[in-house]
């Protein structure tokens, strides 16, 4: 692949998405765009790059970003996240209102429906409401498989256990359907971390979970600041497993009542966690 091909690739991931595929990890261009070739039925990625440009197509740009990125994911993924959030949710909920919940970055929608099943289940059990949950992702296609949501046997299998396979999917051949109750918890649409608001109302937790790794250190900090916008007083920020906010953003510090989740400074507070983070 010639080295414009690879300029004009990685431009066009980090201008829709912001993502930043670096020189250490170019070889992903060649693994991930494959598929997409021989649908094409092209040769090269040089081929590819010339249909792009030429502009005739319109969706090719949209399918060479779906195909770049990074779209891994499971159900229940980081499985204590999960068990914090269900003490997290109960807490914002003894305040009296109705609690909001927001997966962005949501991929397939593993994520999501992993909170639905929760805490669907946890209502049949106590009594207690379901969060509003809001799923979002900036990848139409990702958003569309969520919506319909069809799983392979390997999706189902990663993370989800039987019991929650059997009670919220119907086999469909090797494939397995999340039923249309399930899905209906979740309200999945299509948005830009780095380029569109939030939606609209306030959250009482966002996850925001292995979507930033990638991103220029600017650009991670106005999403930051997006989401602390989106957050009533007191709610929480969950990154993943590998990931902080620390040197990152001054926009939130570790929060003091859940390990592992983050929370906007107090007003007032002289806490930076970025000497010299604007956002
Ligand atoms: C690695 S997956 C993580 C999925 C899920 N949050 C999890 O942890 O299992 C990252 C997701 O972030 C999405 N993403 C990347 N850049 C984004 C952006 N600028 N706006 C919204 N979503 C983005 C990708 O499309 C992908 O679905």
């Amino acid at each position: 692949m010639s080295q414009i091909a690879t300029n004009v690739l990685t431009a066009l991931l980090e201008a829709r998405t912001g993502q930043q595929i670096s020189a250490y990890r170019s070889w992903r261009l060649d693994t991930a765009l494959k598929p997409l070739l021989r649908d094409r039925k092209l040769d090269t990625l040089d081929q590819l790059v010339t249909q792009l440009l030429e502009g005739s197509d319109r969706v090719i740009g949209d399918r060479i970003v779906d195909a770049l990125l990074n779209q891994e994911t499971s159900f229940y993924r980081d499985a204590l996240v999960f068990e914090s959030l269900v003490e997290a949710i109960a807490d914002a909920e003894a305040k009296g209102r109705a609690v909001r919940i927001w997966s962005a970055g949501c991929a397939t929608g593993q994520e999501p429906l992993s909170l639905a099943m929760l805490f669907a289940e946890r209502h049949e059990q106590t009594g207690a409401p379901i969060p509003e949950i809001v799923a979002t992702d900036v990848s139409a296609a990702a958003i569309a498989r969520a919506r319909a949501g069809r799983f392979t046997q390997f999706e189902i299998q990663r993370g989800l256990p039987i019991r929650r396979m059997m009670r919220w999917f119907d086999g469909d051949g090797s494939d397995w359907i999340a039923k249309p109750e399930l899905v209906k918890m979740v309200t999945f649409r299509r948005l830009n971390l780095v380029a569109d608001p939030a939606p609209s109302g306030q959250f009482d937790v966002v996850l925001c979970r292995n979507v930033l790794l990638y991103l220029a250190a600017d650009t991670k900090r106005c999403v930051f600041a997006t989401i602390a916008r989106a957050l009533r007083p007191g709610g929480l920020l969950v990154m993943g497993a590998g990931e902080t906010v620390i040197g990152q953003t001054s926009a939130f510090e570790p929060s003091k009542r859940f390990r592992g989740f983050y929370e906007t400074p107090p007003p007032g507070s002289t806490t930076l966690t970025a000497g010299r983070a604007a956002a």
